[in-house]
């Protein structure tokens, strides 16, 4: 597990990215709201990700042997955010927002890495008021048992099927060992070589930045490993492993691990339903000119 390929993971940022941007208000999105206002819009996120991507990835030895060192945690995506949308507002100044970049690069990672394709819905504006606070409080804790995980879901309106779904993006991307280490040390559901070999990597203290694959088996390739590495007490987070743990989701975990073509259906439908949670529309909002911050 030495080397772990800076490419798929910078593709995985936007996965993770999108995720966190569930927004605000109700919504007419469409699949062809660029068209004329910025025809070439898609095309460009697409090839600019991978442009980004390649760059990043000259300095894979660097920032991936160790998956550690000074860099590990500020080259991991937003750079690549900058530099699509850099290159799309010289394409169209103040067209195309952020918001709707992330929901076409994130779409495009999977795609990029193995996984299901699915069409999605544009017109997003960007929100002018980031809070870090609303973040921290509505996003899911690595800590939450399954009834936490189940009603963090439900209050955005997701099944506890579609809960399931959606965490199987944790077939690519990394963790930070603070956010694994309770589970590694304590917890009993975990295979033990697995468990001795993730220590190497994440000591019992320090190290707390020190990443590792969310997928032990594939971490580059957006398949349905995740779900067989749950099956096999692999899962990293506690919240992984609470997903199959002698509870009501087992059945659905196992049904995946056995049947990668369901949980791409299954993960492409929740995908586009994250994507049309209440994003601001039509006058609110605004569309930023820098994705790192408001105009
Ligand atoms: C079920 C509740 C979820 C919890 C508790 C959770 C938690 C986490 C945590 C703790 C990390 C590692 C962050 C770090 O240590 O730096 C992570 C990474 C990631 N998560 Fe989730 N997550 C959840 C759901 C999701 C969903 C719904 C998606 C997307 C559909 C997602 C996509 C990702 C990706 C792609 C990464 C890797 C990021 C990288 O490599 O930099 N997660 N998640
Ligand atoms: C990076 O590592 C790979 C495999 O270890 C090696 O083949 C390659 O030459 C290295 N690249 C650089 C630029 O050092
Ligand atoms: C889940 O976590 C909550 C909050 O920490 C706790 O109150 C509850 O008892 C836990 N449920 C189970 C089944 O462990
Ligand atoms: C399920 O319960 C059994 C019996 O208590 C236990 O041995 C096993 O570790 C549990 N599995 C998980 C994944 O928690
Ligand atoms: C799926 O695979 C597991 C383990 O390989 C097996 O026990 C189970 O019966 C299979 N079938 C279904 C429908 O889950
Ligand atoms: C966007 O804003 C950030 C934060 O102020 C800054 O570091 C970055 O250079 C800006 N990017 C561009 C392309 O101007």
């Amino acid at each position: 597990m030495a080397f772990f390929s800076r490419f798929s993971s910078n593709l995985g940022i936007f996965l993770f990215l999108f995720s966190l941007l569930i927004a605000v208000a109700s919504a007419q999105l469409s699949s062809n709201f660029y068209s004329s206002s910025c025809p070439n819009a898609l095309s460009t996120i697409k090839s600019a990700g991978c442009d980004a991507s390649i760059l990043l990835d000259d300095t894979a030895n660097f920032t991936g042997e160790k998956n550690a060192g000074p860099n590990a945690n500020s080259v991991r995506g937003y750079d690549v955010v900058d530099t699509i949308k850099t290159q799309v507002e010289s394409l169209c100044p103040g067209v195309v927002s952020c918001a709707d970049i992330l929901a076409v690069a994130a779409r495009d990672s999977v795609v990029e890495l193995g996984g299901p394709s699915w069409t999605v819905q544009l017109g997003r504006r960007d929100s002018t008021t980031a809070s870090q606070s609303d973040a921290n409080s509505n996003i899911p804790s690595p800590t939450l048992n399954l009834t936490g995980l189940i009603s963090a879901f439900s209050n955005k309106g997701f099944s506890t099927n579609e809960l399931v779904a959606l965490s199987g993006s944790h077939t690519i991307g990394q963790a930070k060992c603070s956010s694994f280490r309770t589970r590694l040390y304590n917890e009993a559901n975990i295979d033990s070589s697995f468990a001795t070999s993730t220590k190497s990597n994440c000591p019992s203290s320090g190290g707390d930045n020190t990443l590792s694959p969310l997928d032990v088996t594939s971490p580059t390739t957006f398949d349905n490993e995740y779900f067989k590495n749950l099956v096999s007490l692999k899962g990293l987070l506690h919240s992984d492993q609470q997903l199959f743990s002698n509870g009501s989701t087992d059945s659905q975990v196992t049904a995946y691990s056995n049947d990668s073509s369901s949980f791409s259906t299954d993960f492409a439908n929740a995908m586009v339903k994250m994507g049309n949670l209440s994003p601001l529309t039509g006058t609110s909002g605004q569309i930023r000119t820098n994705c790192s911050k408001v105009n």
